[in-house]
């Protein structure tokens, strides 16, 4: 184990900081001169693509939080409708199905026993235009749909997901233009735009990385507290329920995560001094009205924890601790700002001494119902 982790203290660590690489492998499709296509997801992706009207993904934990996230990009960018569903209650639900669905579930590994029996209902009920997003070829899901995108994060040993999940992103990003670009909707100028910001992704992350030190220290502070609020708005709000979910894995301390603007709707009453207030702040639409309800956050006593970027100008003072993201990235600004959460929850764990790698009654891949 010890020359496998080479100069890192765990799995989680080593995978966490992987994520340059494990993105620029998946995306290596569109490196150099590579553009969008429909290709990426199977020789028969073109047909399949064809016609569909909705999107449907499927998927449990980390990865369904993935799926979240897309639901964002595809309704903006491909205007698609898009429903994300954990795969367990769909499974058992009573649903309307539709043959132009385009059926999407997404696993790390492939053998998830709810995905793999969401899929097959899915196909029980006549939908059978199916895409696997997952990180093991040969896996049960693979081998049960008609196309298939398999990402390049090399094996995933840390129970609690996190290369895997930003490569899933990079996939969806990669579903989201080709879809896009197969209904019409994605102009040349715009292509070249995505296809550079995706090419520099692999980049950006490892400038997030350098941040280690410094979330280093919130962690700190962090480890001592029962309870943490995350906060998010749009795409980052699945970011923020990746925060909190990431927390509860592995440093076994209770996390909730909101969509900002229901804050006023019940857990603001939870808020005081011992409950710290993570929110994750890109420089979007959303900032201003994201603003004004830390500040409702601040007048209750509540420690603001707050991962901003290049142009958020949120300013430090008591009790609102800032870290700057070097950059503002646009529609992947998600795949940057999940990097400081699973860093803080690593060293939160770390200082209260959790088996980070294997969480007590966690298993890496669930494959019993
Ligand atoms: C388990 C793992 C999680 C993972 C989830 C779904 O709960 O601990 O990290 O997100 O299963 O796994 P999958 O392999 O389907 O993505």
């Amino acid at each position: 184990d010890a020359v496998e982790l080479g100069k890192f203290r765990h799995y989680m660590q080593k995978e966490i900081f992987e994520q340059p690489q494990a993105l620029a492998n998946t995306l290596e499709l569109i490196a150099g001169g590579g553009g969008i296509s429909p290709q990426h997801f199977g020789a028969r992706a073109g047909e399949v693509f064809e016609g569909v009207r909705r999107v449907l993904v499927l998927a449990c934990g980390t990865s369904y939080h993935a799926g979240l996230v897309a639901r964002y990009w595809i309704e903006a960018i491909a205007k698609l409708p898009v429903t994300v569903e954990i795969a367990s209650e769909y499974r058992y639900r009573e649903s309307v199905p539709d043959p132009d669905t385009l059926v999407v579930v997404i696993s790390q590994s492939g053998e998830t026993a709810d995905t793999l029996a969401a899929l097959k209902h899915a196909k029980s009920l006549g939908m059978a235009r199916t895409l696997a997003i997952c990180n093991v070829p040969e896996s049960a899901i693979v081998r049960e749909t008609a196309l298939r995108f398999i990402t390049r994060a090399g094996p995933e040993i840390g129970v609690a997901s996190t290369k895997a999940f930003t490569t899933q992103l990079a996939a969806f990003a990669l579903l989201t233009l080709a879809l896009a670009k197969i209904n019409g909707r994605l102009p040349a100028a715009d292509e070249e735009r995505h296809l550079a910001a995706l090419r520099h992704l692999p980049v950006a992350v490892q400038k997030v990385l350098e941040l280690e030190p410094e979330i280093e220290k919130w962690a700190q502070r962090f480890a001592g507290k029962e309870h943490a609020l995350f906060l998010g708005r749009g795409s980052h709000w699945p970011i923020a329920m990746e925060g909190a979910l990431k927390l509860k894995e592995i440093s076994y301390i209770h996390a909730e995560a909101y969509a900002a603007g229901e804050l006023k709707h019940g857990p603001l009453a939870l808020v005081d001094k011992d409950m710290p207030v993570i929110a994750v702040s890109p420089h979007d639409q959303l900032l201003e009205k994201l603003k004004s309800n830390l500040q409702e956050v601040r007048a209750r006593g509540g420690e603001l924890y707050v991962f901003a970027d290049a142009g958020s100008e949120i300013p430090e003072s008591e009790g609102v601790h800032i870290l700057h993201m070097p950059e503002h990235y646009g529609m992947l600004s998600p795949v940057l700002h999940v990097i400081p959460l699973q860093l803080l929850s690593y060293h939160a764990a770390l200082v209260k001494g959790t088996d980070v790698d294997k969480p007590r009654n966690l298993a890496k891949s669930v494959t019993v119902e």
